[in-house]
């Protein structure tokens, strides 16, 4: 049985039998050069890696013979011949070469990097091309991380519950640290190295001040140092009351000079722990959170403050803009563009300003936020959800990846076409200094981690995108289901095929011509478009589909909220234009009627119809591509996405007919032809 632990690192037996002959034959001995935790680390990674993949002792030589060998070796202690094979100049403290070299004198594979991390990243990449059954000859691979601050977010309470995770508890026992280690903490660091993730943020961002005391900050530290060698930093959440929950201050106000000094000493307290601390996430005055506002200060104020007290140390602070108001019920997408935006120019160098990826929360699919591109002056970090909050948690099979990929590739024109939101999180758009991406974990105590089997390619993807914002969606798709299953192509190319399409899918069943926001209240999972009797007005989904005798959809033009004035004039222009919108965003900006005809001719109504339809059928398609799969999956896990992908077609039924039923009482039109009958 396969649980699936191991995530994409298996390292069972190459079953190419000539290509197993081949490697064996390049791969005699291996050579890793002496030094600290970080090349024990890759010692232990080859030793297990090569051992399974070659089913073979792994020799290693205490010095380098160059023949039929694989070398990993530091830039600065290769000899001179080799080092004019390899051009430095491009790699960052990261990045690394693997290179086959050939000649006279060697005939061996090269791994070598400025640092020991360029080093254990390359080691793993090395391993990938084994695990994908690459052929070693010419090897010429040059990489570079483009994003600095490529870190994961878990949402995890002290208690061990997790916000918005669907995959147990947290993986952080409080309990038995700072003395018991777990051997997940190893593989999750493992995990990360292995895709490049080098930061972990490891309690929620509706913090609890606790962790910022000693007693926890043990546990921290412990944490911190298994995670070190694997170049994972550690972050916390900071609660901004702090200084008054556990620092016995009467305010929290951030221009307090006892406010001003606590977090300094706090700060510094953490650093004596934790030499290579990352820093502090802050979500602020964000749904009932603490924070500046509430001493009639600003983000700035809040934001400076805990710079000021990180620089020294060389932390950043990561300010979220997830805000919206109480106090204005106009349109939720337009309040963190007015908060921030204005402020562009006047934060410490050290601050990130961390924007989701949309204006509303995580929907199965928004426009990408208009704060990226509009302050060059800020470093903008991307906030991707890698837990499926409003994407069917972890049972439904929609591949995140694909969703990433087109944020990442849309394109703000804020400098001119070509300004996509990938250069403005690489920082190449405004040459930043810092710049980062941040993934909201989906991490969990179930023996796979991520509850869904392919749960895991989310992770596995989010990883490789903080890495390279450019990279495309199914070459990742492609990476994982090879390391993580198999070879063979009459799996990859239909799974891969089934991936691909799954996001597409979930749009369509649950949100489809730019609806959002119509999921059953707090736990988000199911519908609700009938639901309009929360508290605050943009809680509700009749605040975000307007459905009404004459028709449904927000307007977000100049007739309505404006929101879209807050895009480059080329996109207001585009998206204000019915002529123009992509039809996937219609009903994000435009109210429209029942009876509007849509670009195939259709009314919108039956074009809503008919796209709910499709999910589900795309649903049942995904059902058939995997019942075929079963002789290529090992039986439990293929059991596994049956049953999950089970649940999916019938929660993707439940979803068509409650929401086609709810909006038949205000357009009284029949179902398209197109459409089963609800059930
Ligand atoms: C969503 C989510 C919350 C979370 C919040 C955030 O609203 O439902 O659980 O705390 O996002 O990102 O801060």
């Amino acid at each position: 049985m396969d649980n699936g632990y191991n995530l994409w690192l298996n390292y069972s037996k190459i079953d190419d039998a000539s290509l197993l002959e081949t490697y064996r034959n390049q791969l005699q001995t291996v050579f890793v050069t002496d030094g600290g935790a970080t090349m024990d680390v890759i010692k232990r990674e080859l030793d297990r890696g090569l051992g399974g993949l070659l089913q073979q002792e792994v020799r290693f030589e205490p010095n380098p013979t160059f023949q039929n060998q694989l070398i990993v070796s530091r830039y600065a202690e290769l000899g001179e011949d080799l080092r004019t094979l390899v051009d430095p100049a491009d790699l960052t403290s990261e990045g690394y070469f693997i290179r086959t070299i050939e000649n006279k004198k060697h005939r061996m594979v090269l791994i070598t990097a400025q640092t020991d991390i360029g080093l254990l990243y390359g080691t793993f990449h090395f391993l990938r091309i084994l695990q994908m059954h690459q052929a070693l000859d010419g090897l010429q691979v040059m990489e570079s991380p483009k994003v600095d601050i490529r870190m994961l977010n878990h949402w995890d309470n002290l208690d061990r519950t997790v916000e918005r995770g669907y995959a147990g508890f947290s993986i952080w026992n409080w309990h038995t640290l700072p003395d018991y280690i777990d051997q997940r903490y190893i593989d999750y660091a493992r995990a990360n190295a292995s895709i490049g993730i080098n930061g972990t943020a490891l309690t929620n961002v509706n913090a609890n001040g606790l962790v910022l005391t000693p007693h926890y900050l043990e546990k921290v530290k412990a944490l911190a140092d298994v995670f070190r060698p694997y170049g994972l930093k550690v972050y916390l959440t900071a609660r901004f009351s702090a200084p008054i929950e556990i620092g016995g201050l009467k305010t929290a106000d951030p221009l307090d000079a006892d406010v001003i000094q606590w977090w300094k000493d706090k700060t510094k307290e953490i650093y004596d722990l934790i030499p290579d601390f990352g820093g502090f996430l802050v979500k602020a005055n964000s749904e009932g959170q603490p924070g500046p506002q509430n001493y009639g200060r600003t983000h700035l104020d809040g934001a400076n403050l805990l710079a000021d007290a990180l620089k020294p140390h060389e932390g950043v602070v990561i300010w979220r803009a997830f805000v919206y108001s109480e106090h204005d019920d106009t349109d939720r997408a337009k309040q963190a563009y007015s908060e921030f935006v204005p402020d562009d120019g006047k934060y410490r160098d050290n601050v990130l300003i961390q924007v989701k990826n949309g204006p509303i929360d995580f929907q199965p699919r928004e426009p990408f936020h208009p704060m990226f591109g509009a302050m060059p002056k800020t470093p903008l970090m991307m906030e991707f959800q890698i837990t499926k909050e409003y994407l069917g948690f972890a049972t439904h099979l929609v591949y995140l990846p694909k969703l990433f990929e087109e944020v990442l590739r849309s394109d703000t024109y804020q400098k001119g076409k070509g300004s996509t939101v990938a250069k403005v999180v690489d920082g190449s758009l405004n040459h930043k200094k810092v710049t980062g991406m941040a993934g909201v974990a989906n991490i969990g105590t179930d023996a796979n981690w991520t509850g869904h089997p392919f749960g895991q390619a989310d992770w596995y993807g989010f990883g490789r995108l903080a890495w390279d914002p450019y990279l495309d969606s199914g070459t990742i798709a492609e990476e994982w289901l090879r390391c993580t299953f198999t070879n063979n192509e009459n799996f990859v190319g239909p799974v891969k095929k089934m991936m691909l399409e799954s996001r597409e899918a979930v749009v369509n069943y649950m949100n489809p011509l730019g609806l959002h926001h119509m999921f059953d209240t707090g736990h988000h999972y199911g519908p609700g478009p009938w639901v309009d009797n929360l508290s605050r007005p943009e809680w509700n989904p009749v605040y975000y589909h307007k459905a009404d005798d004459e028709g449904i959809g927000f307007d977000r033009t100049k007739t309505g909220s404006d929101a879209l004035s807050q895009y480059a004039p080329e996109l207001g222009e585009k998206f204000g234009n019915l002529e123009t919108c992509p039809e996937e965003y219609l009903l994000w900006f435009h109210h429209l009627p029942w009876d509007y005809q849509l670009k195939n001719g259709r009314t919108l109504w039956d074009g809503l119809g008919i796209k709910y339809q499709q999910g589900v059928d795309q649903v049942g398609d995904m059902i058939k591509t995997w019942e075929d799969m079963k002789p290529f999956v090992d039986e439990y896990r293929h059991n596994q996405v049956s049953m999950l992908l089970g649940i999916q077609l019938k929660e993707a039924k439940w979803w068509r007919d409650a929401c086609m039923l709810y909006f038949q009482t205000y357009s009284k039109m029949d179902f398209p032809k197109e459409m089963e009958k609800p059930e």
